[in-house]
């Protein structure tokens, strides 16, 4: 009789956890990152990313669009927004400035170096004329 009792409540407990674990497992999506390390964690990306509005003088949506089905929503990973992948190129090229042109720790990831930064060559102005 407690055998069975037992027996039952570990599969409820198991049944349980299954569950959890499957509606946990939409959140655990892959971030959309061509330039940053992948392992870069939520409160990293989320400083760097203020760098930017700050740098450019703009807001989130410069760069990222609203979702469809919740306008109020941003959706981070699309890359619907032509200017994301402007600003990608202008990452790739502030870490080769950094990596190339000035000493660094060769322990630290080249994509988090900021001798240069957006803000060096932009001030505030999202295109910013060269002279
Ligand atoms: C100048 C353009 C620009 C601005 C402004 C900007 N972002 Fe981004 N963001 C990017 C780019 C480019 C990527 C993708 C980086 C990569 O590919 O490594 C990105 C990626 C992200 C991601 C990761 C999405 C994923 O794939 O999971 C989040 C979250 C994010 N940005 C949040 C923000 C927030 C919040 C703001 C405002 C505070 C912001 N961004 C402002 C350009 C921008
Ligand atoms: C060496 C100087 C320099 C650095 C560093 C720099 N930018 Fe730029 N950026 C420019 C100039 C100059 C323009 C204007 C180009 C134009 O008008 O054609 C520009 C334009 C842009 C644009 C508008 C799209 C375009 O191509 O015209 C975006 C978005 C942008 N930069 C994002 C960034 C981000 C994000 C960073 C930091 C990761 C950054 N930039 C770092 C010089 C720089």
């Amino acid at each position: 009789m407690r055998r069975n009792k037992i027996l039952v409540l570990a599969g409820m407990t198991a049944f349980v956890m299954l569950g959890v674990a499957a509606v946990q497992a939409p959140h655990q999506q892959e971030r959309n990152l061509k330039v940053l390390p992948k392992d870069i964690s939520d409160q990293k990306l989320d400083s760097i990313m203020q760098t930017y509005n700050k740098a450019l003088g703009v807001k989130c949506e410069f760069c990222h669009v609203k979702k469809k089905i919740f306008p109020g929503d941003i959706d981070y990973a699309a890359d619907t927004e032509p200017m994301k992948e402007e600003a990608r190129k202008m990452m790739r090229m502030t870490i080769e400035i950094n990596k190339n042109n000035f000493w660094y720790n060769k322990s630290d990831q080249p994509e988090y170096l900021k001798t240069v930064t957006c803000n060096t060559c932009h001030r505030g102005d999202p295109f910013p004329e060269g002279h």
